[in-house]
């Protein structure tokens, strides 16, 4: 395993239910984090710790913020992905990269890895170059790469671009984790879970297995049979799990109505726990029952799967632990 008593300290930046520092809290002591959505908030204080603070990133003045070894943390992505606003920097939220960039410059800790839609470096590549330029200039030994998470064991295709920066006056350059496992499919990620327990999605009840509770008003039964009886149907946006395949990837859209991550063989939309699952998510984590469901599903839609987080984070904790030994020597 890994030396418990080695843990830098880091803070989460947009840290929403916590799915990635879900993954980082096993190598590295998180002090601080910050969110918007105080239901998104709720979610990570019962999975990571109370650390969090609720507030818009952009009112807490940066002395505010401690110091620490790393800032980790995936702005909002909507204004870039190609599923959503696709405005850029210029849009409501795309902005927010520059107040990352920002903090990033006026603290200067040793390393930070920023996480984005892989659109960032299609569509809008023109503002990832000017970022990487940016933490360059101020001083950190820059990578960048597009992950995609079935190519981590997580039973899902969902590109990510992660951009992780090592400060220059240590002298390396983070090293991304090669893909580590075979590729796994829906029915092998949720195949084995319990049939769900029942309810109307404003009821807030955890369910007999965690998270696993089916709602069947939106899209209903009768819907769904419509349009797998009519696949023309298909146009309107709808689309079914095939159990032998990875999941199409899961956006925050989810949370609206579910339409486009149907159960393979059941009409209802996928459960809270099979998107956690879908996202590779251990079962220990819990959404707590008092958060709507809506941001249940939101949380799942906006993470970061956990296979690639663990990865990272793992890269990340092992050349630190290799460059702090050579030191010592
Ligand atoms: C892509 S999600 C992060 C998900 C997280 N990395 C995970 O793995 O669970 C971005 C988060 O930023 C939050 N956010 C948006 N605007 C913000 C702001 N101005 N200040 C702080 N957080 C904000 C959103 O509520 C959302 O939860």
């Amino acid at each position: 395993m890994f030396d418990q008593s080695y843990k830098l300290k880091i803070c989460s930046l947009f840290a929403g239910g916590g799915l990635f520092d879900y993954a980082f809290k096993q190598y590295f002591d998180i002090i601080w984090a910050n969110e918007l959505s105080p239901a998104a908030a709720a979610c990570y204080r019962a999975n990571i710790g109370d650390h969090i603070q609720v507030g818009d990133i952009q009112n807490i003045d940066p002395s505010e913020i401690p110091e620490s070894d790393g800032y980790i943390g995936g702005p909002p992505c909507i204004d870039f992905s190609s599923n959503g606003r696709n405005n850029g920097e210029s849009g409501e939220t795309g902005h927010l990269i520059w107040v990352y960039y920002k903090l990033i410059q006026t603290k200067r800790p040793k390393f930070f890895l920023f996480e984005n839609v892989s659109n960032l470096s299609v569509r809008h590549k023109e503002t990832l170059e000017r970022l990487v330029e940016a933490f360059d200039s101020v001083g950190y030994n820059v990578s960048f790469k597009t992950l995609d998470a079935a190519d981590y064991g997580v039973a899902q295709f969902r590109k990510r671009v992660f951009v992780a920066g090592i400060r220059k006056d240590l002298g390396f350059t983070f090293d991304f984790p090669a893909p580590a496992a075979a590729q796994i499919n829906v029915r092998e990620a949720i195949g084995d879970l319990p049939v769900p327990t029942t309810a109307h999605s404003r009821q807030r009840v955890l369910g007999d297995f965690p998270n696993h509770v089916a709602t069947w008003e939106s899209p209903t039964p009768q819907r769904i049979i419509d349009v797998i009886q009519h696949p023309r149907s298909q146009w309107r946006g709808m689309r079914r799990l095939q159990w032998d395949y990875p999941s199409p990837t899961i956006t925050a859209h989810v949370s609206k109505d579910g339409r486009e991550h149907l159960f393979p063989s059941e009409p209802r939309r996928i459960t809270v726990r099979e998107g956690l699952r879908l996202m590779s998510v251990p079962d220990d984590f819990i959404i707590p029952a008092e958060v709507p469901l809506s941001h249940q599903y939101r949380i799942v839609g906006n993470g970061i799967a956990y296979h690639v987080a663990d990865a990272l984070a793992h890269a990340l904790y092992t050349q630190f632990q290799v460059y702090d030994t050579t030191l010592a020597i």
